[in-house]
């Protein structure tokens, strides 16, 4: 089945499970988000681990809160459901997982773009040249499935030209930054890829790690807002720990942050 009716690459089911950790696979030429039909697949009796499903197209992608996902054709939309039990993540390390996964995209965009272009904006952004062009949406499946759903919305050839208004200055998308189109399914099986070796370190609590969320920390240095939902915390952004946290540095002294709204309040 090709990739979509934008197909820039036959859709190679098998290789996917030869050359990556995905066990099943399941293509939806058009749905209303890969999340929700992820977290309805998590109580199947035949469900391998981890299963990917894949999108040409969502009709009502989610984003975190209440914000909707853009997901033009020629978008990489899916998503991943892990037991992640059985790659040896604690429940302890799950909200840590959204941060893997951001720093997977970073390396697989690194492959092509320049490092200092590709940023991780705490906590679930990957930004280029400040600009947004992949979102991950981590949500725990029904008990007691133990299951997690990792979502990866990465902006391809669905140039940002083309986007809603409120977009077209904050996001961006691998095509407004190269020139030329790209080709969805190499870069599907490069994040897969890395997503396997990123919870691998993450899972064998290879200390390195929390280094490469911090030198790509798009937040360092800038005042920074973090709305928990019960409360704002205002200060400059020292980093994120090995723990996974914000670290802000605010008047009344230091904090560690485990999730939250980030706004940048210096913004060039
Ligand atoms: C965010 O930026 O707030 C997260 C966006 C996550 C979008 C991806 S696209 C694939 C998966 N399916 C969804 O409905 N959302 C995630």
């Amino acid at each position: 089945m090709p990739f979509s009716s934008d197909s820039d690459a036959a859709f190679d089911w098998d290789r996917i499970r030869k050359e990556t950790f995905v066990r099943q696979t399941e293509f939806h030429a058009t749905v209303d988000s890969t999340n929700s039909v992820a977290l309805e697949g998590c109580e199947t009796a035949d469900l391998e681990t981890p299963r990917l499903v894949l999108a040409g197209e969502q009709t009502a992608g989610r984003g975190r809160g209440a914000n909707a996902w853009w997901s033009a054709p020629g978008a990489l939309t899916f998503s991943l459901v892990i037991h992640p039990a059985h790659l040896g993540l604690t429940p302890q390390q799950w909200p840590m997982s959204s941060l893997t996964t951001g720093l997977a995209v970073c390396l697989a965009l690194e492959e092509t773009l320049s490092r200092d272009d590709v940023r991780l904006k705490w906590p679930n952004d990957v930004l280029v040249r400040g600009r947004k062009i992949c979102g991950v949406l981590v949500e725990v499946g029904p008990r007691p499935t133990e299951t997690l759903v990792i979502g990866i919305g990465v902006n391809i050839n669905n140039s940002v030209r083309n986007a809603p208004d409120e977009l077209r200055s904050t996001a961006t998308a691998m095509i407004d930054e190269t020139g030329i189109a790209v080709n969805r399914f190499e870069f599907l099986c490069r994040i897969l890829r890395a997503l396997e070796l990123q919870i691998t370190r993450l899972s064998s609590h290879d200390t390195s790690l929390a280094a490469d969320w911090q030198s790509r920390c798009a937040l360092i240095g800038r005042t920074v807002e973090v709305d928990t939902g019960s409360r704002r915390t205002t200060g400059v952004c020292q980093g994120i720990d090995e723990d996974g946290a914000l670290a802000v540095l605010t008047e009344s002294g230091p904090e560690r942050l485990f999730g939250g709204v980030v706004t940048m309040i210096n913004d060039e």
